[in-house]
């Protein structure tokens, strides 16, 4: 096009929106349409399954005491992120999240890879005094988790929730909801083998030492000690995950 006529768009600020908005839709339409005939923009990974009854009440946990305002869940694929944490975050790491919990704040740690990192004994102190461990930490306690019966009452109703948003918890697993999360937070009488057969991978406790009643904290260290555990990332090879 000649200069000549370019002028034309230029001197007249109609002419020239309407010349913006057809050159910037169309970037919009590129960008944008395949959404609508993709069923899926994340990819599913081996190893990710939802969060197991007591996993998923500890988390509802972390959200209500606020954790996420000083802790993201987000490693970014940046060299010294990975070298610290570990494997950049996967989308299907959050798939079943909701909300998701990758925060934008970091006072303290990225804990998407936490899990398995200490013992629970360790969260324990750390969660009732994070200065008895970590001197330097300016973390605030939450002594009276431990001391706070869990109220898991409505745990087939938080399941059932999640299902409406698309997790796929089957029946089965609501049904079983109330003795999969005794059974993880270390009663006696728990089945161990059937939680593990529905949540691979689950941890055991009593994660807050005491193995006769069912705390908050049993269920936010159960939370904490799943995250980033999951997904094998040693099966991994050099083309990036494996794939189903
Ligand atoms: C005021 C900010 C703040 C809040 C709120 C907070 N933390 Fe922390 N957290 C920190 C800091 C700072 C550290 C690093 C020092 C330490 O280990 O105590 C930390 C460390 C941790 C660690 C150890 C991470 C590692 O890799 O060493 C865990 C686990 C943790 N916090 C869990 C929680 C949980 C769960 C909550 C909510 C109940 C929470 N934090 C709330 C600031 C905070």
């Amino acid at each position: 096009m000649s200069w000549g006529r370019h002028e034309v768009l230029e001197k007249s600020p109609m002419l020239m929106l309407i010349g913006i908005l057809i050159v910037v839709s169309i970037g919009g339409l590129i960008e944008i349409a395949p959404l609508f005939w993709l069923s899926s923009t994340v990819e599913k990974v081996q190893g990710m399954r939802p969060y197991s009854p007591l996993e998923l009440v500890g988390r509802n946990i972390y959200v209500r005491e606020g954790c996420y305002l000083c802790h993201s869940q987000m490693i970014r694929s940046l060299r010294d992120e990975v070298e610290r944490y570990g494997h950049y975050s996967l989308a299907a790491e959050s798939m079943y999240d909701h909300p998701f919990q990758w925060g934008s704040k970091r006072t303290g740690p990225d804990l998407a890879r936490v899990g398995g990192k200490y013992s629970d004994e360790w969260h324990r102190e750390h969660m009732i005094n994070p200065r008895a461990v970590v001197p330097e930490s300016v973390m605030p306690g939450y002594p009276f988790l431990a001391d706070t019966a869990l109220d898991y009452d409505d745990i087939q109703e938080q399941l059932k929730t999640n299902v409406a948003v698309g997790v796929p918890y089957t029946e089965e697993m609501i049904e079983s909801a109330k003795a999969d999360l005794e059974a993880q937070a270390g009663k006696e009488s728990g089945d161990v083998e059937a939680l593990l057969a529905r949540y691979p991978k689950a941890q055991t406790g009593p994660f807050d030492g005491n193995p006769d009643e069912i705390s908050e904290l049993d269920a936010l260290i159960a939370y904490l000690q799943m995250l980033g555990t999951l997904v094998d990332f040693a099966s991994f090879d050099e083309a990036g995950p494996n794939l189903r």
